[in-house]
């Protein structure tokens, strides 16, 4: 937890921010049963929750009344019959003093000062509830049904706490670079144990251990697979076969919940071929681009277009794709081997905000979502300000089901050579990510060393195992 005065400052500026006034409903999260109640999922706090009280405890309710300037906690105590089964757990009070939070409640008075506030007229304002039970809690406290709460949703307090979130304080950027240096034991641990034999299940398994050694666990589900071209492969089924890639997406929560976010594309048997190599060097020269260009005032977006015109630099100077390239960068023709964008922003969660809403997160006034082929799944497009952690993941993907629609269907046909990309049907797919933190001057890598990512780099590491 960061001191107090952390949390009461960021209570006060949300307040601040939302000048319509009225009550801000900010709900924690419960435990969520896996196959019956007493079975939970590992407890994970809201992020929104989170930032601006820092508990880590389910069934707990902050309220900020921005009209009293007052902030509130609300919950029960447990009873005797809770701690039999818990231990002995702080008051709903003592839990309030630790993030200076002198108000508090039980559920009960929660009800009643919520339907006081309706019957004056009160604005409730809240954000988009993600989990099914605290959908229905909304509905309850304030008489909606639930088709009616994505109708109500505060978009004054969804803009102002991204306003707040999206930069990271010098104390969250301590956190996320210890998530990164997790994320660098998962990543050299999966490294120095792949070679042919070894189950994806086993690297899977081997990491993630990491994470609930070091820290809260993973950040999101592992991707640990042969298969690269499907972007969320979650299959750990393979087993590892020489000439193939392993391409391992994982990342890790710290105790404060801060992540990392890496992707690292390697070979199997720890020696890249010189089709491995060709392709694995234009991520890698994508990747750096980005890292060239990220600073304060660019839009995300065109450092996207920058990393994706490498991309088809590269794979026009290996003959696969032909044509004027500003052309193909307009068309859309980078989409057909990198079919998502560039990154997301980072924190609390691994995309970070994508709870509150992309439009508000990754998209402003100035920068309208498209829906042109190439750029419609770029996650943030906006303007880059100081204390912004972004992800910088560029990727190369064959994925014969979408290269044979294109084919099929003459798509783009002109820039592309279809019979070129035959040899290519079983390559797989290369991403490279790295997290990043944009400084007044430029950015710098999070992590306080880099994972091993050069092809020298790899083959060195991999070597020496
Ligand atoms: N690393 C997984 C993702 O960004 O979606
Ligand atoms: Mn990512």
């Amino acid at each position: 937890m960061f001191s107090k005065e952390t949390y009461i400052q960021r209570r006060q500026l949300l307040r601040e921010r939302v000048s319509r006034g009225g009550i801000i409903l900010l709900p924690g999260n419960g435990e969520a049963p896996r196959n019956y109640p007493d079975n939970a999922y590992h407890f994970r706090q809201d992020s929104n929750f989170l930032y601006f009280f820092g508990i880590q405890q389910p069934d707990l309710v902050g309220l900020l009344d921005i009209d009293a300037g007052e902030d509130w906690l609300f919950g029960d105590d447990l009873s005797m019959d809770d701690i039999i089964w818990t231990g002995p757990q702080p008051t709903v009070h003592e839990l309030g003093a630790s993030v200076g939070v002198t108000r508090t409640g039980s559920l009960a008075q929660l009800q009643e000062t919520l339907t006081l506030a309706i019957r004056k007229g009160r604005h409730i304002h809240f954000l988009p509830p993600y989990r099914g039970d605290n959908k229905l809690k909304l509905c309850a406290w304030l008489g909606l049904t639930p088709d009616m709460v994505a109708h109500r949703i505060s978009v004054e307090l969804a803009i102002a706490i991204v306003s707040l979130r999206d930069k990271k304080s010098d104390d969250e950027i301590r956190e996320i670079e210890e998530a990164c240096e997790i994320g660098y034991r998962m990543h050299t641990t999966a490294m120095r144990m792949c070679r042919p034999g070894v189950r994806e299940r086993d690297i899977a398994g081997a990491i993630e251990g990491v994470t609930l050694e070091m820290g809260d666990g993973v950040s999101f589900h592992s991707i640990v697979t042969q298969h690269g071209e499907t972007l969320h492969n979650h299959s750990h089924n393979g087993i590892l076969e020489s000439g193939r890639m392993l391409l391992v997406d994982a990342g890790a929560e710290n105790l404060m919940n801060y992540c990392s976010d890496f992707t690292r594309t390697y070979p199997v048997n720890g020696k890249f071929t010189p089709m491995q190599r060709d392709i694995y060097n234009i991520v890698l020269a994508a990747n750096a681009r980005a890292f060239e260009l990220a600073r304060p005032g660019i839009l995300y977006r065109d450092v996207h277009f920058a990393a994706v015109r490498v991309i088809l630099e590269g794979l026009s100077a290996l003959g696969l794709v032909k044509g004027n390239l500003d052309d193909a960068v307009e068309k859309g023709v980078h989409a057909l081997f990198m079919p998502h964008g560039l990154g997301h922003m980072m924190g609390l969660d691994v995309h970070d905000m994508e709870d509150i809403g992309e439009k508000y997160v990754g998209y402003d006034l100035e920068t309208e979502r498209s829906n042109q082929l190439g750029v419609s799944n770029l996650r943030m497009a906006r303007r880059l300000q100081t204390g912004m952690v972004m992800t910088d993941e560029p990727g190369i993907y064959f994925i014969p089901a979408y290269i044979a629609k294109w084919k099929n269907e003459g798509l783009n046909k002109e820039f592309i050579n279809f019979d070129k990309l035959e040899p290519y049907m079983n390559f797989g797919g290369v991403r490279i990510e790295d997290d990043l933190l944009i400084t007044e001057t430029g950015n710098r890598i999070l992590g306080k060393r880099r994972i091993p990512v050069t092809v020298e780099e790899i083959e060195t590491f991999m070597a020496g195992n």
